[in-house]
């Protein structure tokens, strides 16, 4: 099986033996605490989950800069986006060499992880900008993730972590919410070698299964992962149970058994385009995945990226830095000349009114006024369900 991202195992962060995390949940107790953002929460479950490997916990304010401008730690490590834990307020943490670290999602704020102070660093504006430009490639505060990272506290508290739990992840998405080494186990018994990753924070259409359909074939592949986001997103996205009720109805519908797994891992969205495509292709290869889809506009949000930027990070990587392969694909559509779903670099002949495509918008207003969608664009059982989100009282109230 392909090996994990900068080391021969998998290395989550999860303490397994019950008896252990037992008695550091009793230590964490008595230590000095610090509520997490949800983003440093985030960080702590895909450290626990193995999805980070081989990082041992959170980067200090070097390895913050250097991944930022050079897509590696100091100490040569390839890696995307600085995994941190950021805060404002270090009055109850400022001598500790063992903090607890509080999970900012669950009622109690019960205990999340343990860390190993190694450093609290105070980080500049400048240094604030520095990061974050060359992260998110801009610094625009009506960018979901720069609103996000741009104010989540002046201090780097950097150090080892050992993980008591998954957060809310378990216990709201037990069918679905898997850990890095659960999928590598997965893929073994199910005996498949080659395998596609489909990143998802979005209900999949049918442009969307199709591309899943068309990397498999191209590849070889022997099943497909469909890895849907379950933490964190913007306001008006589509909630976690929703996007799950939708994708699995579509995959028992209009896939051969047995060739896909269902799953999803607990992190919060960065909207970050290219350097967050790296960060997916990192966690998919430690999840034992050969290949990742990347489409258009993969991870972006508004028209900050280019539609393909996040294909072309990939073009600029030294080749020895990732095992796992991109699936490059391009914009993807239901062609009424062909009556099938096709990608537009295949139908050169075509003009834009030959595609059956919808903005997201146009998308949610025919749902939520009852229209169905046309079955060019989306499966009727699909659209079911998303119709009766869209005219639940709980769409209304986000908006
Ligand atoms: S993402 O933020 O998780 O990337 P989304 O769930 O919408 O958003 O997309 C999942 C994957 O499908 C991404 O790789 C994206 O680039 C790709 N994708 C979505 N829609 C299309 C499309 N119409 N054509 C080509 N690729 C697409």
């Amino acid at each position: 099986m392909i090996k994990p991202h900068g080391s021969i195992v998998l290395n989550p962060l999860f303490i397994k033996d019950a008896k252990r995390c037992a008695r550091l949940a009793v230590e964490a107790d008595k230590l000095p605490s610090l509520l997490l953002n949800s983003a440093a929460a985030a960080n702590a479950v895909m450290l626990g989950a193995g999805y980070f490997t081989p990082l041992k916990g959170y980067m200090n304010l070097a390895d913050a800069i250097s991944v930022a401008e050079t897509m590696k730690t100091d100490n040569g490590l390839f890696w995307p986006v600085p995994c941190l834990n950021r805060t404002d307020d270090i009055d109850s943490i400022k001598s500790a060499k063992r903090i607890a670290l509080r999970d900012p999602n669950i009622e109690g704020k019960p205990v999340l992880a343990i860390q190993d102070v190694a450093a609290i660093e105070q980080i500049s504006d400048e240094q604030l900008v520095r990061i974050t430009k060359k992260v998110f490639g801009t610094l625009d505060q009506s960018h979901p993730g720069v609103a996000t990272f741009m104010t989540m506290g002046k201090y780097v508290i950097s150090g080892a972590i050992e993980v008591l739990n998954f957060s809310y992840f378990e216990k709201e998405f037990p069918d679905t919410f898997r850990t890095a080494d659960q999928i590598r186990n997965e893929i073994h018994a199910k005996g498949w070698e080659t395998v596609v990753a489909f990143q998802t924070r979005n209900p999949m259409h049918r442009a969307h299964e199709e591309l899943c359909k068309m990397a498999k074939d191209a590849v070889n592949a022997d099943g497909v992962l469909i890895h849907m986001l379950l933490g964190k997103l913007k306001k008006g996205d589509i909630p976690a149970d929703v996007r799950d009720a939708a994708i699995r109805k579509m995959v028992e519908l209009y896939f051969p058994v047995n060739t896909v797994l269902v799953t999803g891992y607990g992190f919060d969205m960065l909207y970050a385009g290219p350097r967050e495509a790296v960060l997916h292709a990192i966690f998919r290869q430690n999840a034992g995945c050969t290949h990742l889809i990347v489409g258009r506009d993969h991870a972006g949000v508004g028209n900050y990226y280019g539609p393909f930027e996040a294909q072309e990070i990939f073009d600029r990587i030294p080749q020895n830095e990732l095992l796992i392969h991109i699936f490059k694909a391009d914009n993807t559509a239901y062609s009424r000349k062909l009556n099938k779903v096709v990608m537009m670099r295949d139908a050169p002949d075509h003009t834009p009114e030959d595609f059956v495509n919808l903005s997201g918008t146009r998308v949610r207003e025919m749902l939520a006024s009852g229209q169905p969608l046309p079955v060019e664009f989306a499966r009727p059982e699909v659209a079911d369900i998303l119709m009766r989100y869209y005219q639940s009282e709980e769409a209304r109230m986000v908006g």
